[in-house]
């Protein structure tokens, strides 16, 4: 069971589609600014066909692993998703991390997690679109040695990508018990 930063430990478990209702009350329940960030748009939750992409996916071309805690009130902590796009070894990832869990390191751990399994199946590049104001988002990916460039977009949303390394080094990187 991974250790956070904090001290405080997480599981970490593949999404199913029986998970409709509990990412649905994840994202509800996640700070206005947490979920624009993560959504570019002042949604409250996620439209049905958002949803179905979210949960239905083949853990191969597409994975979303949920961060949970245990105990008297289970709940999904943070949330991690790519997609492949296209055959060109490219996926695009997105994390988010409830407010009260951020700055624990559980962004990396779900980021290594991602890494690990597109890796092995042949994905070689991940990349992700971020506000051009998203501090953390812009922080965390300078520390993940993303690069940092315009998105094709617009100005307001710049784009980071990132070869992904070996897959036996970002196993020895992972935060573990
Ligand atoms: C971006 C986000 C996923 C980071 O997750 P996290 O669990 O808080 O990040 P970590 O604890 O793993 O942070 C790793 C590093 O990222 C950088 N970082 C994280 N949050 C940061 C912040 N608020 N400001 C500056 N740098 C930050 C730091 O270098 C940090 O290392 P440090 O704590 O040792 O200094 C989280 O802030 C989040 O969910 N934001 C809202 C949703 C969002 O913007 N998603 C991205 C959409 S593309």
């Amino acid at each position: 069971m991974p250790l956070l930063t904090s001290g405080r430990r997480v599981t970490i478990r593949q999404v199913t589609p029986m998970d409709t209702e509990v990412v649905q009350r994840f994202v509800r329940e996640l700070g206005a600014r947490t979920r624009y960030y993560r959504y570019c748009s002042a949604i409250r939750e996620l439209p049905d066909s958002l949803l179905a992409r979210v949960v239905n996916v083949d853990g191969r071309c597409s994975a979303t692993l949920l961060a949970m805690v245990e105990g008297d009130r289970p709940a999904t902590v943070a949330m991690g998703e790519y997609h492949a796009q296209g055959n060109e070894g490219v996926c695009e990832i997105a994390l988010v991390v409830a407010d009260d869990w951020q700055r624990e390191g559980l962004g990396t751990l779900l980021l290594r997690e991602l890494a690990v399994r597109a890796s092995s199946f042949a994905l070689r590049v991940i990349e992700g679109f971020v506000l051009y104001d998203n501090a953390a988002m812009l922080g965390f990916a300078r520390r993940h040695g993303f690069r940092l460039g315009p998105s094709g977009f617009g100005p307001s949303i710049v784009r980071a990508s990132k070869a992904i390394e070996g897959r036996a080094r970002l196993r020895e990187e992972r935060i573990s018990a």
